[in-house]
C-alpha cells in the first residue's frame, strides 16, 4: 500500500487509533497533518513523525475553519480526511440519569465534529477534483454500547458517512466509514475501568476477557482505505 505524497489530515490524531494511523501513513510516504484538542500529547505524536500539529476543538467552527485554511496554505491540497476525534460519555448511566448537556456534548463532538471537519475538507478536495473521507463510527452503533449517547451518536456518524458516500461521489470524493470493535485505547480502557469499579471486578481480568484489538490493527485498515488500493470500496466496513 503506497501513500507517497498523499496529504492526509487526521483529526483526533494525538492518541489511540488516530495516532497509530498517523504513524503508519507517514511510514508509507504520506504527508500527515495531526489536529487534536490535546496539545501536549498531540504535539509529541506529531513531532515523532515530523508532522505539523494543530490544536483544535472539533465542536468549534472557527477552529476547524482555521485548521483547514492552514492546511490549504501549507500544502495546497488535501487528499484524505480521517476524522477520528471522539468521546464516550456516560458509560453505564441509566437513561433517566443522563443529563441533556452530557447527551448533547457527546453528539457535538462525535457527530457535529465529524460534519464540521468534512464541511471544510470538501472544498479543498473539490479544488483538485478528488478526495477520500473515512469517518469512524463504532460497533456501538449497532446497539451494543455502554452509553446511550455514544451508541446513538455513532449511529449518526455511520449515517453521515453513508449519506456522504452517495452525495459526494459526483465530486470524485470516495467516502467510507470504519466500524471498529473493541480496541485498546484510552477511551476503551477507561470504560473497562469504570465497569470494574461499578461491578467490583478486577481491571486486569476484565481487560483480558475483553480481548481487545490493537490501534495498529485499525491503522492498517484506515491506511489501506486511504490508498488507491481501496479505490473500489464504497460505504462502510466492519472490523474486529
Ligand atoms: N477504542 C475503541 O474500542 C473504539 C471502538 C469503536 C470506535 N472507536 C472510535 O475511534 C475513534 C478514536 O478513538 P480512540 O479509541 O482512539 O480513543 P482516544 O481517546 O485514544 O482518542 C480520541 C482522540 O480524540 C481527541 N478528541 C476528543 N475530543 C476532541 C475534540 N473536541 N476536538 C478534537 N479532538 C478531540 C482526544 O484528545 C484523543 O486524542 C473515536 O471516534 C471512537 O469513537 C473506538
Amino acid at each position: 500500500m503506497n501513500l507517497t505524497d498523499k496529504v492526509i489530515a487526521i483529526i483526533g490524531g494525538a492518541a489511540g487509533i488516530g495516532a497509530a494511523t498517523a504513524e503508519l501513513c507517514a511510514q508509507r510516504g504520506a504527508r500527515v497533518i495531526i489536529a487534536d484538542l490535546d496539545e501536549t500529547v498531540g504535539a509529541k505524536t506529531a513531532a515523532a513523525i515530523n508532522a505539523p500539529f494543530f490544536r483544535l476543538d472539533v465542536t468549534s467552527e472557527p477552529d476547524v475553519k482555521r485548521v483547514f485554511a492552514a492546511i490549504d496554505a501549507q500544502f495546497g491540497k488535501l487528499d484524505v480526511l480521517i476524522p477520528t476525534a471522539g468521546v464516550l460519555l456516560g458509560p453505564y448511566l441509566e437513561l433517566e440519569d443522563f443529563t441533556v448537556e452530557m447527551f448533547r456534548k457527546n453528539y457535538e463532538i462525535n457527530v457535529v465534529g465529524s460534519f464540521l471537519c468534512a464541511k471544510y475538507a470538501v472544498p479543498l478536495m473539490k479544488k483538485t477534483g478528488a478526495g477520500v473521507i473515512i469517518y469512524v463510527s463504532s460497533a456501538a452503533a449497532g446497539g451494543v454500547s455502554s452509553s446511550y449517547a455514544y451508541g446513538s451518536s455513532k449511529g449518526g456518524v455511520l449515517s453521515l458517512g453513508n449519506t456522504s458516500a452517495g452525495k459526494l461521489a459526483k465530486f470524485n470524493i470516495r467516502v467510507n466509514t470504519l466500524i471498529p470493535g473493541n480496541i485498546a485505547t484510552n477511551m476503551k480502557l477507561s470504560v473497562i475501568e469504570q465497569e470494574a469499579k461499578d461491578k467490583g471486578l478486577n481491571f486486569a481480568d476484565l481487560t483480558r476477557e475483553s480481548k481487545l484489538g490493537e490501534p495498529a490493527g485499525m491503522a492498517k485498515v484506515l491506511a489501506w482505505l486511504a490508498s488507491e488500493d481501496a479505490d473500489y470500496v464504497r460505504g462502510h466496513i466492519t472490523t474486529r
